[in-house]
């Protein structure tokens, strides 16, 4: 496996009113070349800072990268200016956000926003790119193209929306797509379409994938490997198989408890018990010791460490047997 994306160390902090908020803290994983990696993890634990890191979209006055490196075909993500990333974003590695309706610009037709990343990274005639991005719609099954193109979001549903985001961030034929929470809005049969021509497109182009949810189903179903973070880290990693079949790390336990399963008439869904800690504030040791049924006295004192389970199977805890 080769990497397309090699994270070293990430630390992602952002000044508050508050203090520091420590939203990425020393992450490190690959990205291998056409792989879908699935990223897990509970709300507020790191994920959507993770990928606005990678596309420096990261708000300038508040957002800071203390530490780390971001490789991209051997250059540092981290440390180059906006001429640089204005090559690759989009182009190269490109992004689908959680809100779709937020992401488009409500004061220009759907057309617009399509044909303009064409004109923008391929310099092409207003003609040409409005002839692509008919034939790209139609091929993200989005009807009558033409008819599309002329309106504004606000006039589509959810789902049409949310293809339309997905032709702007696979217009260049990315290296990398980083959806997140691509589905999460939507119904169910949208849902699965989305993540059905984003594994069809992949298929086609040999794009990597990273897919960043809270939903472990839509992993299972999606993804070859899976990171799963808690609290602004990494706390396991392995190939969707090892995580779901073999878990090692407390936290996943918990999260694949809280799974509804087919045909089990639960009255509430289990939930992990506690709270996520504020990342303002990370207690010493494990981050998940307080909520962690079987956190003992140096779980609270020391950070665990990588453990290595197999070749591609990492846990952080001390509790591993
Ligand atoms: N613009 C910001 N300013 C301050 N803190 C932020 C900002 N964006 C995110 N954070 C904090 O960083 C942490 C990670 O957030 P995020 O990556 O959005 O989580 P996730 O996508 O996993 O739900 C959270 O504690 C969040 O409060
Ligand atoms: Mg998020």
């Amino acid at each position: 496996m080769q990497e397309i994306l090699s994270i070293k160390d990430l630390k992602t902090y952002f000044h508050t009113e508050d203090g520091i908020a420590k939203a990425v803290d020393g992450i490190s994983f690959n990205l291998y070349k056409g792989e879908s990696l699935g990223i897990v993890g509970e709300s507020g634990c790191g994920k959507s800072v993770t990928a606005f890191s990678i596309l420096k979209l990261l708000p300038e006055q508040t957002a800071f990268i203390e530490h780390g490196e971001i490789i991209f075909e051997g250059n540092d993500i981290v440390k180059m200016d906006k001429v640089q990333m204005r090559k690759i974003r989009g182009n190269r590695i490109s992004m689908i956000f959680q809100e779709p309706m937020t992401s488009l610009n409500p004061a220009y037709t759907c057309g617009n926003q399509v044909t303009e990343v064409f004109k923008t990274h391929l310099g092409i005639s207003n003609a040409e790119a409005d002839t692509k991005a008919v034939e790209l719609l139609k091929r993200i099954g989005v009807p009558s193209p033409e008819q599309r193109m002329k309106e504004y979001p606000h006039q589509l549903s959810g789902g049409l929306r949310q293809r339309i985001m997905i032709a702007m961030a696979l217009a260049c034929k990315p290296d990398i797509l980083i959806a997140d929470e691509p589905t999460t809005a939507l119904d169910v049969t949208v849902q699965s379409q989305i993540l059905e021509l984003i594994k069809s497109i992949q298929e086609e182009t040999g794009m990597s994938v990273m897919l960043i949810t809270h939903d472990l189903g839509v992993v299972a179903e999606t993804c070859s490997r899976v990171i799963v973070m808690y609290a602004s880290k990494i706390v396991e990693e392995g190939t969707t198989d090892e995580i779901f079949y073999n878990p090692k790390h407390p936290y996943t336990k918990s999260l694949l408890k809280s799974i509804p399963r087919l045909n089990e008439e639960l009255d509430r869904l289990p939930v992990i018990e506690g709270t996520v800690p504020s990342s303002l504030n990370y207690p010493e040791g494990c981050r998940f010791a307080s909520r962690c049924p079987i956190a003992g006295e140096e779980c609270t004192m020391n950070d665990p460490e990588r453990i290595r389970i197999s070749e591609t199977h990492f846990a952080s805890c001390f509790k591993i047997n």
